[in-house]
């Protein structure tokens, strides 16, 4: 016969047991975005916000902006620059993101909508220009098309940003 205290034990080895299996579940399903493989023709639901994308992509200092612009300023290796490249790839991809998302000011109407949507386009294309002028390695070519990504920065802030 066992004691009481080793059925106890026993209970208690199994629970334990189970809230891991548990845990491990929770977090594989967190990981793998459930919905999106459950229903394969639904849209992916949106994660990141406008302010997500400005810190992360475009910030003048930490966004993959402000690497880039520190990169011209003090250019390394071959790698640099392709890193480089990738990070313009992902600003010019935010452009397309934005254009899913509304600004908290300026777009309210049909004729707002539409703007926010054009400073969007015009923001990728520009991320695409200096993903290409990139591919040169030169910094003073890169640094041209920087400036045209900048002026894409401001005139969508000029229309939409209310901070
Ligand atoms: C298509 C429009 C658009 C473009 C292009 C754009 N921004 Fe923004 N940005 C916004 C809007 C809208 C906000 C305000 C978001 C809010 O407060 O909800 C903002 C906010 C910001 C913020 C403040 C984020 C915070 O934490 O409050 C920074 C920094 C910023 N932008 C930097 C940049 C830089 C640098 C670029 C260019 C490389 C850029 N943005 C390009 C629309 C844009």
């Amino acid at each position: 016969m066992r004691s009481m205290s080793t059925r106890l034990g026993l209970a208690f080895a199994g629970l334990a047991f189970l809230a891991l299996g548990a845990a491990v579940a929770v977090s594989i399903v967190t990981d793998s975005g459930p919905q999106a493989v459950a229903d394969g023709d639904a849209a992916p639901e949106p994660v990141a916000g406008v302010t997500n994308i400005m810190n992360a992509v475009n910030h003048e200092e930490h966004g993959f902006y402000g690497m880039i612009k520190a990169f011209c300023d003090n250019p390394t290796d071959k790698a640099g620059w392709k890193l480089a490249r990738h990070r313009a790839q992902m600003i010019a991809e935010s452009g397309n993101t934005l254009m899913g998302k509304s600004p908290p000011r300026g777009a309210d109407d049909a004729a707002g909508l539409k703007k926010w949507k054009q400073h969007c386009a015009d923001f990728r294309d520009a991320g695409k220009g200096l993903s290409k002028a990139l591919a040169f390695r030169k910094p003073d070519r890169a640094k041209k098309a920087l400036a045209a990504v900048t002026a894409q920065c401001e005139a969508c802030h000029n229309d939409h940003r209310s901070n």
